[in-house]
């Protein structure tokens, strides 16, 4: 039997943004399980990172079928850690899933056909021990499957009560209307757009941003931090227990050039002038969009995410602040 007891000052402590035009609201931070969850992982270092977020009034946690590694192990330590700590609190949490990239062997196991959908949120129900989950996304676009067979896979997931609400992730804008068009038809709950989004990387702002909220569809942007490189981490070198240090992982040390660590220390004397950590001043600068509903980090460590979740006590800029940003990333 668990003895966590949540922190009951958890709603003071964090602030929350409604989800486009939907009921609604997701913390400004969110916590996203990609890495530190898997089965080569601690077990009680992922537990207590849950248990600092939701101490902290972090409401939403976000999976993926193939979150590990193995694929699946996340979803399945997430599972264990959920029914000793978080059972009494399901209806004070979102949790999501996802299917769309590579999780089994064969034509099944990947992209966006109805079958792997659906099959796929089974088993992610199953690893979890949940009922339902909150959102269930289609991860990617499926350039050969039709759309209206992947949004009608997204249907029959909510019909069929597996999920509340559905998400697209990584659609463009353009593909994000349509799919919007089609779900709007079927009359699918759709809440959100799960887009890659941070200082360095800024293509949501050529027209998806925009594209979502004509729509009054809510946002939740992924590696804020561009996976470590905006934060103070890697300013004097590449520690050995870093993602860049990691082998298979997506960042590669190659990424870390001294152009990088260059523009990195200028924006961290920027940051310092704010009185925040890098880290923070990342967070910060896009939540300072109100389209932005909420920031999903991911934290090998408690006390990343308690820097994280500090961010919020400063998310305004003045203009001579973001100039300098842009300059120094030659934005
Ligand atoms: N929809 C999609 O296709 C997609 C794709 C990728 C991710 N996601 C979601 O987005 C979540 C976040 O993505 P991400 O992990 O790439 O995000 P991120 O927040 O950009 O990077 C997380 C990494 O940055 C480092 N970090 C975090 N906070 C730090 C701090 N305060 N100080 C120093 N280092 C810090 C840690 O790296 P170290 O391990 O080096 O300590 C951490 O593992 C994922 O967990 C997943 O839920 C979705």
């Amino acid at each position: 039997m668990s003895t966590y007891q949540p922190d009951e000052k958890r709603y003071e402590k964090m602030q929350y943004r409604r989800c486009g035009k939907s009921g609604i609201k997701l913390p400004l931070i969110s916590l996203g399980l990609w890495h530190n969850f898997g089965d080569n992982d601690d077990f009680g270092n992922a537990r207590n990172i849950l248990r600092t977020a939701f101490n902290n009034g972090i409401t939403h946690f976000d999976l993926a079928n193939n979150y590990g590694p193995p694929y699946g192990s996340a979803e399945k330590n997430f599972g264990k850690i959920f029914k000793e700590d978080f059972q009494a609190y399901r209806d004070e949490l979102i949790i999501s899933t996802k299917a769309g990239w590579d999780m089994w062997p064969g034509p099944y196991g990947n992209f966006g056909s109805r079958k792997y959908l659906i099959a796929s949120l089974d088993q992610s129900l199953k690893r979890m021990g949940l009922d339902y989950v909150d959102i269930f996304y289609h991860h990617r676009p499926d350039p050969e499957t039709p759309l209206e067979e992947t949004m009608g896979a997204l249907d029959q997931i909510v019909r069929d009560g597996k999920a509340l609400y559905v998400g697209i992730s990584q659609y463009n804008a353009e593909d994000t209307a349509k799919a919007a068009k089609i779900l709007k038809e079927q009359r699918t709950p759709f809440l959100i757009h799960q887009p890659r989004y941070n200082m360095m990387d800024r293509w949501v702002e050529d027209g998806l941003l925009d594209t979502l909220e004509r729509i009054g569809i809510g946002s939740i942007v992924f590696s804020p931090l561009e996976q470590g490189i905006l934060t103070s981490k890697y300013l004097h070198g590449i520690p050995e227990d870093s993602r860049a240090a990691t082998e298979g992982s997506y960042l590669d040390r190659s990424q870390i050039t001294d152009e990088v660590v260059a523009q990195v220390q200028e924006l961290n004397k920027i940051a310092e002038s704010r009185g925040q950590s890098l880290a923070q001043m990342a967070v910060a600068w896009l939540l300072k969009d109100h389209r932005v509903t909420s920031v999903l980090v991911g934290v090998s460590k408690v006390s990343q995410l308690e820097d994280n979740i500090a961010a919020i006590q400063n998310i305004e800029f003045s203009k001579e602040e973001l100039q300098k940003i842009d300059k120094i990333l030659k934005k």
